[in-house]
């Protein structure tokens, strides 16, 4: 072969790997409203950044007729690129080969990549759309998923891990996705069990369609177990990008600052009449956060779920944060066990990658009732508290309204290590809200009151003398719990600040192999 041949030869082998399972099963793909491994790639990738590794791969089974059927690639596709100019590592699973399914080789090339991740220190993003372990390789396969899954577990909180789910993803599979820091799954083209509907008939007998054991909506809402929900893939693989504009690269890195022009100084005068003054009246705390973050723009993160705690991604003076908030709008704001745990996992997330934190509070406490403490609310709200109390980022946070009890401890307050603690000249700090303390108080008393109207008098008396001393930021102040009361139409102006002056702050803690939080 000449020269000529030879690269002719090359061009040739690579068009046939770019065909993945062949024409006909990408028709196949194409109809079932998914794109191709490498579709997704282009469009994950800034514009002509992606290389390619391992592409002339082949499995090397000899079983149940394989030795005869091999494609180049071997069912998944795997490199690095960039987006928005920062580099990248990528594998996208091609459902053309065998199903996307999941060889010794399949894995080995999975792992190599996740290994120049780590070495580079760059975010690594999967792509998976599989029919799980290749059935003919057998144990090789569950193997090449352990190789993975320890992988995943070294990478945890020194890159950030993101998996995108565009088709099946079952069995012992779901874990490789489970264990890294964000799951996005596309609407009616993805899903996720660790069993599927037919085992679940024959040992539960329960009969479940697809969709409702393990879709994208379900682990939007009911399990949490998917953090962003796309309506297609090219939107879900533009959310990548955009939820990667607020990471470091690496847990070494700080997460990329940018030039902004929306005025540090923005004054928002409705910030000022937004909370109601009657404590019990809802309001919607993303109204808060669209006022204060550059260009009033944030990315929520499990939006769907618990949605009585709002966590999502913003920019505040071109610094990326991230921001935990009490939804009053949702169940009053309360604490529950799902909200205790998603924000948990979204402040441990922030903490790792150097993201300071945002704590907007109106919490009124914990959710009472025997389905929390059987569920056990004491361990999952503890999740939350060790969290905060753990982080060393810089923690802003700015009491708008509620903040009582055992959740006011939590909520990032100030024995928590939380930095700068403001409040709104609205903000009740108290142990619990003035009729459930009048009750416990003075419970006594007003049961031997026989006369309804002078009991009604005396409890009303009672409570405004609990709301005078209590339900007033400064009660917190003048014992230095809260740094300042700060007029809410210059909440933006004084976070930005604080997030400045924090900017070097150095906080250890202990030496230790690792803590022991409440899982
Ligand atoms: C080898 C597989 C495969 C697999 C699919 N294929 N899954 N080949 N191993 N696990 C092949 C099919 O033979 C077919 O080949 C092609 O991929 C497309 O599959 P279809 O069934 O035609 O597609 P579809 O109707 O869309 O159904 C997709 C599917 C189904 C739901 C994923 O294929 C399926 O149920 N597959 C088996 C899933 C499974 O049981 N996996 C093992 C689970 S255990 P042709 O040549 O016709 O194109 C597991 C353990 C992991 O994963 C443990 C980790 C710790």
């Amino acid at each position: 072969m000449n020269s000529q041949e030879k690269i002719k030869e090359l061009i040739e082998k690579r068009e046939l790997a770019k065909q993945g399972g062949g024409l006909k099963r990408i028709e196949s793909q194409h109809q079932k409203g998914k794109l191709t491994a490498r579709e997704r790639i282009e469009i994950l990738l800034d514009e002509g950044s992606f290389e390619e590794y391992d592409m002339f791969v082949t499995h090397r089974c000899t079983d149940f007729g394989l030795e005869k059927e091999s494609y180049l690639s071997d069912g998944v596709v795997t490199g690095h690129g960039t987006i928005d100019g920062r580099v990248v590592y990528v594998f996208s699973q091609d459902f053309t080969v065998f199903g996307g399914s999941l060889s010794e080789t399949f894995a080995q090339k999975i792992c190599k990549i996740m290994d120049q991740a780590m070495k580079v220190g760059a975010p690594l993003i999967g792509i998976n759309d599989s029919g799980g372990a290749r059935i003919q390789e057998g144990v090789k396969s569950l193997a090449g998923y352990a190789e993975i899954f320890e992988r995943n577990i070294m990478a945890s909180g020194v890159i950030p891990q993101i998996s995108a789910i565009f088709g099946p993803c079952a069995g012992g599979a779901v874990y490789s996705p489970a264990l890294t820091d964000f799951i996005l799954m596309t609407e009616s083209t993805s899903y996720m069990f660790v069993t599927g509907p037919k085992v679940a008939k024959t040992v539960t007998g329960e009969n479940i369609s697809t969709e409702d054991l393990g879709g994208a909506e379900v682990h939007a809402t009911k399990s949490g177990v998917s953090h962003f929900v796309a309506e297609d893939e090219e939107e879900g693989l533009l959310m990548i990008r955009k939820l990667l504009s607020y990471l470091p690269q690496n847990n070494l890195e700080e997460p990329p600052l940018g030039p902004t022009d929306d005025p540090i100084e923005r004054i928002e005068d409705a910030l000022n009449d937004l909370v109601p003054v009657d404590p019990n009246k809802p309001y919607d705390v993303t109204d808060v956060i669209q006022l204060i973050v550059d260009d009033h723009e944030f990315l929520e993160v499990q939006s769907k779920y618990a949605k009585n705690i709002v966590t999502a991604f913003a920019k505040m003076g071109g610094m990326p944060v991230g921001i935990v908030a009490n939804q009053p709008k949702f169940l009053a704001g309360v604490l529950d066990i799902n909200s205790s745990r998603k924000a948990a996992r979204f402040v441990r997330f922030c903490d790792a990658f150097n993201i300071p934190l945002v704590t907007l509070v109106d919490v009124p406490g914990f959710l009472p009732g025997s389905a929390q403490e059987y569920g056990g609310i004491i361990i999952h709200g503890a999740k939350l508290l060790f969290a905060y109390g753990e982080a060393t980022v810089p923690k802003v946070t700015v009491t708008l309204r509620k903040s009582y009890g055992g959740a006011h401890d939590v909520m990032s307050s100030k024995q928590l290590r939380g930095d700068i603690n403001y409040a709104w000249p609205s903000a009740e700090i108290a142990v619990m809200g003035a009729t459930g303390a009048v009750e416990v108080l003075e419970g006594r008393k007003i049961s031997q009151i026989e006369d309804p109207e002078e009991k009604a008098k005396y409890i009303a008396e009672k409570e405004k003398e609990y709301k005078n001393k209590f339900a007033n930021p400064y009660e917190a102040a003048k014992y230095g719990y809260i740094d300042d009361v700060i007029e809410p139409r210059n909440t933006r102006f004084r976070i930005i600040r604080a997030l400045k002056t924090l900017a070097t702050k150095k906080e250890l803690l202990p030496p230790k192999k690792h803590s022991n939080i409440p899982l």
